[in-house]
């Protein structure tokens, strides 16, 4: 992996670490933080990138790997998005669901091998 594909993963990652962090701690007052939204185009645009900066590079990605990562991804985005304009209708629950899939899709990134 080049530099500059380097340096999109650690956005990439990042961005995730927002959406994450996010939403774990706005638990107490459920709402959705301003950057997680941004955390979630961010990371999301960033992914896109580097499937193309790996394949350009002459690497390969597992594209079912990454068609799942990117359902979940576009869920999850949606969810923050909702969120954001209804934040009267954001609960506890709903932010443990945007933490769960961030959570499954990091497993899914580091464990499908
Ligand atoms: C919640 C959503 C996502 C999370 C938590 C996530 C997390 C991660 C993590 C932790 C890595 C590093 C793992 C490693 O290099 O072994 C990674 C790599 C990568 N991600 Fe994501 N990702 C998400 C969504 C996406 C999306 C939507 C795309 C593209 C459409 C994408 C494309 C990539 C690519 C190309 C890599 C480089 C390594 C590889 O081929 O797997 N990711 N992601």
């Amino acid at each position: 992996m080049d530099i500059l594909s380097g340096i999109i993963l650690v956005i990439h990652m990042i961005g995730w670490a927002i959406v994450l962090g996010g939403a774990l701690t706005s638990m107490r007052e459920p709402r959705i933080a301003k950057g997680v939204t941004h955390g979630a185009l961010t990371a999301l645009v960033a992914g896109i990138l580097l499937v193309g900066l790996v394949e350009m590079g002459g690497g390969e990605v597992n594209n079912i790997k990454i068609a799942v990562k990117l359902v979940v991804a576009l869920v999850i985005t949606a969810m923050a998005f909702w969120g954001d304009k209804n934040q009267e209708k954001v609960s506890r629950g709903f932010l443990g669901g945007l933490a769960g899939l961030t959570v499954l899709n990091i497993a899914v990134a580091v464990l499908w091998r």
